[in-house]
């Protein structure tokens, strides 16, 4: 459960992010790919240009729910069972978080001080438990998506 100035934190530093939003997801990748080479893997046929667009309004979009987690919530699940079907596993989940704080910290420099790191990771290790959690075959969230398709 993130605390209202937490969110706050996220809010404020994701908003002064947003002119350069393609810097950010550019570090962010090349960072993953760097890391994790697993991951790298997955985007083999990914056009880049687009999905940086798209991460960046995805993310955009899970900061503005922060603080309506229970709305939110069956989109982060069918979220998480999508990112299953792109072969998304456990582990990639921890490499996109060190990736996604260290592209923050290299944009943000002495702004992302300790308390706004926190805040980030913790709001971080929320939203991946709920996509990880409707990733589990047989959930609700996961037909819902086969439905879709
Ligand atoms: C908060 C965490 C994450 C966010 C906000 C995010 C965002 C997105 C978005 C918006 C898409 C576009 C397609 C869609 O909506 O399904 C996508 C696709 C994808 N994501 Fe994520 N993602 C996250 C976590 C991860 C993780 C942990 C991995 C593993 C390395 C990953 C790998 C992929 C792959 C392989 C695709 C498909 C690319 C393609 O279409 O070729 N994502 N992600």
């Amino acid at each position: 459960m993130l605390t209202d100035r937490q969110i706050a934190l996220v809010e404020e530093s994701f908003r002064s992010i947003a002119p350069i939003a393609d810097e950010v997801a550019r570090r962010f990748y090349v960072r993953l790919f760097q890391i994790d080479p697993s991951a790298s893997v997955l985007f083999a046929g990914t056009f880049m240009t687009l999905q940086r667009r798209k991460l960046m309004a995805a993310l955009g979009a899970i900061v503005s729910g922060l603080r309506f987690m229970d709305e939110i919530r069956p989109m982060l699940e069918s979220f998480g069972a999508r990112h299953a079907e792109y072969g998304v596993i456990g582990p990639h989940y921890d490499s996109v978080r060190t990736a996604l704080l260290a592209a923050l910290r290299a944009t943000l420099g002495d702004t992302f001080d300790v308390e706004t790191e926190a805040a980030w990771d913790a709001a971080y290790t929320e939203v991946a438990a709920i996509m990880q959690a409707g990733a589990v075959p047989g959930t609700p969230a996961t037909l819902e998506t086969l439905r879709d398709t």
